[in-house]
């Protein structure tokens, strides 16, 4: 997986900004009046008070626009060294990233943007580290090569405030078995918070042409200690992922997503796609390095 690996493929450029969608404003108004899904625009079902201040905002075209970047955000772990992000392509992937829900909308996220390629390079160094660490510890799970990272063109640090915990519904001052259950919960409501930023950045650069690549391999609090500094991050904060995106280095491949009805379910739980724990443990051994690093059509 080293950069350079003599593949004849050459990386695609992102997408022009202005890549034929056209006007948005416009868009939106000829996709409400002809080719919404229900057959019906949706601003006829709008408070008028509402669509006086709010814009309408979809419809069929803009669906197949959305889900064929969906179907298209692929992770790849290397990409073009000789690409240069536009820092205007990084303002509008956290564009993306600055309007996610979040609980309480307490917004508990700080993106930090890294050009420097001497700050890439220790970065990626402490995750080859953890690689090497984790091959020594006999874990078993397959982790990919970091080297990558250290050439990333896109490369966001993204950084959670923990304390807006305290934002979500708990008691106060209270160390109860009641009020863990609290905290516990504050603490996912937290970090669905900073994904689902998260997510929409890797959708914004997956609209863009991009490849992507969501890395959280470093949470532990060694690694945290030694970056905070590298970042000028505050001790109240933590380091949860980082994203990097750009067009790849060799042909990206889509990997195997599971089929919709394997796990969608209508109004209550179907337990036949449910595995039982020596399934599970059977996937974990068997499958899962194939659907990790290899093309959806050579999964069997
Ligand atoms: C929460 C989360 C954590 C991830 N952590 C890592 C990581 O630490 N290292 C890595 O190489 N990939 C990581 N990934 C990327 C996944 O391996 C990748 O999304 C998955 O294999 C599916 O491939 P796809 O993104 O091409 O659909 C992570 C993805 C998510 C959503």
């Amino acid at each position: 997986m080293q950069a350079g690996g003599g593949s004849s493929y050459k990386p695609r450029k992102p997408f022009p900004i202005d890549n034929g969608f056209g006007d948005p404003a416009v868009l939106r108004y000829s996709i409400h009046r002809d080719s919404h899904p229900t057959g019906k625009s949706p601003e006829s079902n709008m408070n008028p008070a509402i669509s006086k201040t709010l814009p309408a905002i979809g419809g069929r075209q803009l669906y197949d626009h959305f889900i064929e970047i969906a179907r298209n955000r692929i992770t790849t772990r290397q990409f073009d060294p000789d690409y240069e992000m536009p820092k205007e392509h990084y303002e509008m992937v956290l564009e993306a990233a600055r309007h996610a829900p979040s609980g309480a909308n307490a917004q508990p996220w700080h993106f930090i943007v890294i050009r420097d390629p001497e700050v890439k390079q220790e970065i990626a160094d402490y995750f080859v580290a953890e690689q090497r660490l984790r091959a020594s510890l006999k874990m078993k799970f397959p982790t990919p090569n970091y080297a990558g990272l250290a050439t990333a063109p896109g490369f966001i640090v993204i950084v959670a405030d923990f304390r807006y915990v305290k934002a979500f519904p708990m008691l106060k001052d209270d160390d109860s078995d009641l009020n863990k259950m609290y905290i516990e919960n504050a603490e996912r409501i937290l970090l669905q918070s900073v994904a689902a930023a998260t997510m929409s950045a890797h959708l914004a650069a997956a609209a863009l042409g991009y490849n992507v690549w969501w890395v959280t391999a470093i949470g532990q609090q060694k690694a945290q200690e030694a970056m905070r500094p590298l970042l000028k991050v505050p001790d109240e904060l933590a380091i949860l992922d980082i994203m990097c995106f750009g067009p790849p280095l060799k042909e990206p491949y889509k990997r195997w997503k599971k089929s919709p009805e394997e796990i969608i379910h209508w109004d209550v739980f179907d337990r036949k796609n449910f595995p039982t724990d020596e399934e599970l443990d059977i996937w974990i051994k068997e499958k899962r390095h194939k659907v990790m690093y290899k093309d959806a059509s050579r999964i069997d």
